[in-house]
């Protein structure tokens, strides 16, 4: 049986984006044996799938259509927090999320609860949101003190978008595409 490693997750504003990298640039550069998020991969997750098999990456992104365009007009607004780490020593590079974060955890609960009904097993830990910038090599020597300021903390925009995401592990890193796009009903009809 064919399986698909899947997420979902919210897109950030491409302005965002580019400072976000051109930051990430400058951190890779003084600190290169981290593993650093590339430009096409930032996003903040909502929740990881692992491998589902096909039929359920259907029935789960047609679960989710109505839900998540009623949830996403409320157009959540977030801000780019300050960083943080996880694991000791850590393991994983992130930037912190503020401004209207229980509305992505609304986003959050109405995904959980789908990825439930279709059989998938429970995710166990708290939904913690927050933006992935580098991993850090179990033996690697980065120095995440020695980084260069991190300016973006404030930085707002609003959530009109969750993406289901197919994700595909290769030796250069993983290549994510779009599975299916949900977006609140004024973007729609915006475009
Ligand atoms: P995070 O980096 O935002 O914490 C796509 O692979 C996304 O799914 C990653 O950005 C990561 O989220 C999350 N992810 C990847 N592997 C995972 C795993 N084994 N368990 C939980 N989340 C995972």
């Amino acid at each position: 049986m064919a399986l698909t490693r899947a997420f979902f997750c919210v897109p950030l504003p491409e302005p965002l984006l580019n400072d976000i990298s051109r930051w990430i640039r400058e951190a890779a550069g003084s600190q290169p044996q981290a593993r650093w998020v590339t430009r096409d991969n930032l996003h903040v997750t909502l929740r990881f799938c692992g491998e589902i098999p096909e039929r359920t990456v259907s029935a789960l992104g047609a679960r989710l259509s109505v839900s998540l365009r009623e949830a996403l007009g409320d157009t959540p607004e977030l801000t780019i927090g300050r960083t943080g780490s996880f694991g000791r020593p850590p393991r994983v590079f992130w930037a912190g999320l503020g401004g209207e974060t229980e509305k992505l955890r609304a986003l959050n609960a109405i995904v959980e609860r789908a990825c439930r009904d279709e059989g998938l097993v429970p995710e166990s830990r708290r939904f913690s949101p927050h933006l992935t910038l580098a991993c850090v090599p179990i033996f690697s020597k980065t120095r995440l003190d020695l980084l260069p300021p991190w300016t973006l903390e404030g930085r707002a925009w609003r959530t009109e978008r969750v993406i289901f995401m197919r994700s595909v592990l290769t030796p250069g890193g993983a290549r994510y595409s779009p599975l299916f796009v949900y977006e609140s009903e004024r973007r729609a009809r915006s475009r």
